[in-house]
């Protein structure tokens, strides 16, 4: 079995459908340990619930961010991790892990890339004035949402769409198109391997 790390930031729905998925065998993978850079991360009793390893960093504890990195990564090699799914973690990830991960670090995105990169990406398609929205699941790369594409969803944007309203839509999307596009990668990487 392959061995996933999840960084979150907040709230943790997409962490939720990542363990959730991994429990029905919908991803052949196990989740191994959830780490934060926030210590109020919402997530982070969720995955304790889910008795998953966890662990809050304060980034400005470190003496720069790749100190910060190095950290991580030492227990990213100790705890054998193959891949790390990136679930609302509010921070760019730096040459120390994306280095050691390459092409082994996977992103959800809540729009259809390369559109609206960075914050507020349903606001920017709202102010945009699109038709249609939606989610990408890409390989990070160390450019800001930009990588390989693995799965997109799209979803309608209503003339009385909210931001809010927009945003569950598009959640209830990613929860669906992550799984599987972490379950594609892990595919990828079995494959890759017995070769
Ligand atoms: C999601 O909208 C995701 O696309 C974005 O950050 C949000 C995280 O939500 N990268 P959650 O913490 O997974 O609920």
């Amino acid at each position: 079995m392959l061995r996933l790390a999840i960084f979150i930031s907040g709230r943790g729905s997409n962490m939720t459908a990542i363990i959730n998925a991994c429990k029905r065998g919908e991803i052949q993978a196990e989740v191994v340990n959830v780490i934060s850079n926030k210590q109020d991360a919402k997530g982070l009793e969720i995955a304790k619930k889910n008795g998953l390893d966890t662990l809050a960093l304060n980034p400005n504890s470190f003496e720069n961010n790749e100190a910060y990195e190095k950290h991580i990564l030492e227990i990213l090699i100790k705890e054998n991790i193959d891949i790390v799914c990136l679930a609302g973690y509010m921070k760019l990830l730096g040459p120390t892990i994306l280095n050691r991960f390459n092409g082994r670090v996977i992103n959800i995105h809540p729009s259809l890339l390369p559109s609206f990169k960075g914050l507020n990406a349903q606001k920017q398609a709202l102010d945009y004035g699109v038709k249609f929205s939606g989610c990408t699941a890409h390989i990070v790369t160390n450019k800001l949402d930009d990588g390989p594409i693995l799965l997109q969803e799209v979803v309608p944007v209503y003339d009385s769409d909210t931001e809010d309203l927009l945003s569950g839509r598009i959640l209830k999307k990613e929860h669906i198109v992550y799984p599987k596009a972490i379950n594609l990668l892990v595919h990828r990487i079995l494959n890759e391997e017995k070769v």
